[in-house]
């Protein structure tokens, strides 16, 4: 045995001296070899909690492309192979297999390879068939096959169950494979367990057969599956109950969840179906698989995940609990169920070729979501509604220096995780958006329709989905003939940012010009751009407007396309008489916000549309609209572009506003500009005698304030907006805010069986507890930590656990902090963020998550098992929040002194800076003229 061993020892030194094998040092496996089949079989334990394990074979059936000596394929550094296991053969057209050496065995820790390195050359177009045998223990992770927990309420004893999270890149850290979306191939999947458990996959149940030799125990054993990419690979072993929807489909669906849980599944239940089937009918394909599984994992990283047939989501994701949960919590469920199986089309049956085209997937399952909430919840204007807030976050988080383009090159599988961000998900669904208002519903159904079937069961790339669209436009002519879809579109995927476009009217003439340049929140700071010259930034933009005379906001079609030259710059544009717009009439661009860009007008035309803002036909103007311009005008005063003297004119028509979505525009960035003035002297004038409690004393009215009765105004589309007004009238303490949350949570202190019936109306939760928190004592807190391991709905849990941060009691902050990376804690690891936030957002607590923050890092990199990926999301969350130079120069230095964080999260971490940068950069420059303007006008 030994000198086996031995000689295969010295014959890889051999090979690696000879043939240089460790030379393969490409992120990207060979093309040389094509996996058509898998038959994957894995055994799981999980009976004893110290020794949580799998073990499994793999036997992959290899079709030659290209002659090859050797086979590398993906295999995570956890997993460890069975020596003498791994052999390959060869099969003949009838199947017959013979052996074929395996001279040395590498692995490659940086890449995750596993390298055969064979004695023989591997001819094109033969067949092969790798088989390899391997174990692993369950880590404490929630990525790749991974292990959950959950405690049974009736027993009280904690139970286990395994399931896998594969995206972006580990399937490879559960079972060797060729881990890139573009190799597809089919799978065969059986699963072995104790007979008590229920196995689920991709695909429905073939057979079960007992397992000789292991009593009680089973091998499930899954029909084949179509051909996919091994990140959409799902299994799962678990004790859950399962809720089978009403069918009237021919798609079987149903609803997995500890048993406990399950009632809690009926809306999701209901409401999959609906949507699967509506997506049948837009897309005008079916779903090709016979089931889908749905599934609430209480350990689970992201919100949801779309494996093909068998979708894994967080329980606060999938949980409705009618009597517990708020409305908006439900629209939440409908929106990721939406999105994931939307999925099932544009990812699982078409997948990307790479990751650098992920917003194929996550732009499109973002934009079709809302499409299908449209669709059967229309009470709800989820289409408008989402689509405005796409763009809202897009053009206030893609101005920085530190974004990226929506179509990025990646390689290391670092990289692919912070792929997953709102330039891919919001960025993405917006310009989709844009370009299906462009070339018109029709051409874009038709187009789409065209390329979900050109590359179905296979993979495709921007380009490709450019033809089809391109092919689609020309068939109905709805598109001019001097522009192509292509040209238009690589300006908004492969460059970043987007543009700030200048109106100027010529009065006497009556034409306006229009120009562009790249907005960013720096603004007119020179010295920023030095560093970072942008001379050729140009995109092709469709322009629609609508004016005082003519203000039809329904016509969202260009009327004119602003270009760029074969050089990529600008050409100035201009218009004769737009839509006959008088010189005492104002002009608005961007019809409900097609496109993602800002618009800046000259002094006048800001004038005439502050006066109709403010005069009783403002309505007029499309709600989108007047959410834009409140947006934009804050903006364009944050960098400098325009004077807060008009934005603080403009601003004040909000008195008058009732629809959601202009507040939302005003009150997020006033709530950076709160955020900083905070911290100054000068806060003052923001407080409430002034200028907020004038803003908002007439809104804080009509929506009935704390009230939740018949005279508070509790239809749906009121309650987000309710949410968001009390918010801030508890934050400030204005009119009885406070008291009122303060009765409501005396109720629920005082009552009985508090975790039985709770009096505190459910869609004002949490405000209620935030704002009792923040000026009640110790025992508030503690109720509140008491309800939290009581409770058992999901979205429950959450929002406590972010009223718990709102504490202003700086010993209770520092216990909580420590609760909360506690390994032992009842916190789930998936949770940390959204406790920290919410500390991080209070002004007592800011300083202190931020010292917490850079003083235990090491301790948090070890809570995290080195996920740097969260960890720079935590901070960034500190750093939203900084503004002081003392602050910044702290953040500076840290980053400095921790190089492994910077080079796993680059990203992330120069955008935490940059936010500190921008937000010094407004105190330093802005601060004095928007306090002065304030102090002028109140
Ligand atoms: N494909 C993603 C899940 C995912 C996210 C995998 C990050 C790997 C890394 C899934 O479709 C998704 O986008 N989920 C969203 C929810 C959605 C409603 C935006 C999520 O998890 O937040
Ligand atoms: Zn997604």
């Amino acid at each position: 045995m030994f000198s086996t061993e031995m000689s295969l020892f010295l014959s890889y030194i051999l090979v690696i001296s000879t043939f240089g094998q460790a030379s393969y040092d490409h992120y990207r496996l060979p093309q040389t070899l094509q996996p058509q089949h898998y038959n994957l079989r894995i055994l799981t334990h999980l009976e004893d909690e110290d020794r949580l394990s799998f073990s499994g074979e793999v036997e992959i059936e290899l079709r030659v492309l290209q002659p090859t000596s050797n086979i590398t394929l993906h295999a995570g550094s956890r997993l460890q192979m069975t020596s003498n296991r791994t052999n390959l053969y060869y099969m003949d057209e009838n199947g017959n297999k013979k052996k074929i050496g395996v001279r040395a065995v590498e692995r490659n820790s940086k890449y995750d390879y596993y390298i055969l390195v064979l004695g023989k050359v591997l001819e094109p177009r033969q067949n092969y068939a790798l088989y390899i045998q391997f174990f692993a223990s369950f880590g404490g992770g929630m990525s790749g096959y991974y292990a959950s927990s959950y405690k049974d309420q009736n027993s009280n004893k904690t139970r286990y169950l395994s399931v896998t999270q594969f995206e972006p890149a580990y399937a490879r850290t559960a079972f060797p494979c060729f881990d890139e979306p573009a190799f597809k191939a089919t799978f065969n999947i059986t699963l072995g367990h104790p007979t008590k458990y229920v196995a689920l996959s991709n695909m429905p149940i073939s057979k079960k057969i007992p397992m000789s030799g292991r009593k009680n125990w089973l091998w499930t054993i899954f029909e084949q599956t179509l051909p996919m990419s091994s990140y959409l690979v799902c299994y799962s072993v678990n004790d859950f109950a399962g809720l089978t929807s009403r069918n009237d489909f021919s798609v079987e669906f149903t609803t997995w969840a500890r048993a406990s849980a399950i009632a809690q599944c009926k809306y999701a239940a209901e409401i999959g179906p609906r949507l699967l089937d509506h997506y049948e009918r837009m897309f005008e394909i079916d779903y090709p698989l016979p089931k889908v599984d749905q599934l609430a994992v209480p350990d689970f990283s992201a919100g949801a995940m779309e494996n093909w047939g068998l979708i894994t989501y967080r329980e606060a994701a999938l949980f409705y609990a009618p009597e517990a949960s708020s409305e908006v919590d439900k629209q939440r469920v409908a929106n990721i169920i939406a999105h994931e199986l939307a999925h099932q089309w544009f990812g699982n049956l078409v997948t990307m070729k790479w990751w650098n085209d992920l917003w194929l997937n996550e732009g499109f399952a973002t934009y079709v979501a809302t499409l299908g909430m449209q669709k059967l919840c229309s009470k709800w204007h989820a289409y408008a509604e989402e689509s405005l807030e796409n763009m809202m976050i897009v053009l206030n988080s893609d101005a920085y220096y530190s974004t990226r383009a929506v179509s990025q090159t990646v390689s290391r599988a670092s990289q692919f995780a912070e792929q997953f961000d709102p330039i891919t998900y919001r960025k993405g669904a917006v310009i989709i958006r844009m370009m299906h208002m462009f070339i018109g519903d029709t051409t874009f159904r038709n187009g789409l329709n065209c390329y979900l079937k050109r590359h179905a069961y296979s993979n495709a790339d921007q380009s490709d989905l450019w033809r089809s669209l391109s092919d689609a436009a020309h068939k109905f002519g709805s598109f001019p003939k001097y522009l192509d879809v292509q040209t238009v579109m690589d300006t908004w995927t492969l460059q970043a940012g987007y543009p700030l476009i200048t109106v100027h009217r010529d009065y006497s003439r009556n034409t306006i010009s229009i120009n562009q340049r790249r907005f960013l929140m720096h603004g007119l700071d020179k010295t920023m751009e030095k560093d970072n010259f942008f001379s050729k930034e140009c995109w092709f933009v469709p322009i629609s407007y609508a004016s005082r005379s003519m203000a039809n906001f329904t016509a969202t079609e260009p009327r004119v396309w602003l270009q760029c030259d074969s050089q990529g710059k600008d050409i100035p544009l201009e218009v004769q008489s737009p839509l006959g717009a008088k010189e005492d009439q104002w002009l608005i661009l961007n019809v409900q916000l097609t496109a993602p860009f800002r618009v800046n007008y000259d002094t006048i035309n800001w004038k005439l549309i502050i006066k109709t803002l403010q005069g009783g036909d403002f309505r007029r103007i499309h709600t989108m609209n007047r959410a834009q311009l409140i947006d934009d005008a804050l903006a364009l005063s944050w960098n400098g572009y325009l004077c807060y003297k008009l934005t603080l004119d403009l601003l004040r028509y909000i008195k008058q506003e009732h629809a959601y979505m202009p507040w939302r525009a005003a009150l997020d960035h006033l709530a950076a500009i709160y955020r900083i003035m905070k911290q100054s002297p000068d806060f003052a004038v923001f407080q409430p005698q002034h200028f907020m409690n004038d803003l908002l004393s007439p809104i804080y009215d009509y929506l009935g304030g704390m009230e939740t009765e018949a005279n508070g105004r509790c239809r749906h589309h009121h309650i987000a907006h309710k949410t968001l007004i009390n918010q801030w009238a508890c934050r400030l303490a204005l009119y009885d805010c406070v008291e009122c949350a303060v009765q409501y949570y005396h109720r629920w202190f005082i009552s009985n069986d508090p975790d039985l019936a709770n009096p505190v109306p459910q869609n004002l939760r949490s405000v209620v507890y935030c704002a009792a928190l923040r000026q009640g004592d110790e025992s508030d807190w503690n109720f509140l930590w008491q309800r939290y391991s009581n409770a058992t709905v999901a979205s429950e849990r959450r929002l406590i656990l972010q009223a718990l941060g709102c504490t202003q009691i700086e010993f209770v902050i520092r216990r909580y902090l420590k609760i909360i990376f506690d390994e032992n804690s009842s916190i789930r690891k998936q949770d940390i963020s959204l406790a920290f936030g919410a500390i991080a957002r209070s002004d007592i607590g800011f300083p202190l998550a931020k010292d917490y923050f850079m003083n235990n890092f090491s301790l948090l990199t070890k809570s995290f098992e080195s996920n740097y990926r969260e960890l720079a999301a935590l901070l960034l969350q500190i750093t939203r929040h900084i503004s002081s130079p003392h602050d910044y120069g702290a953040l500076k230095m840290f980053i400095d002194c921790h190089k492994k964080l910077q080079k796993l999260a680059t990203r992330t971490v120069r955008h935490a800076v940059e936010l500190a940068q921008v937000n010094l950069h407004w105190r330093q420059k802005q601060q004095a003229q928007f306090t002065r303007c304030l102090k002028d006008h109140y």
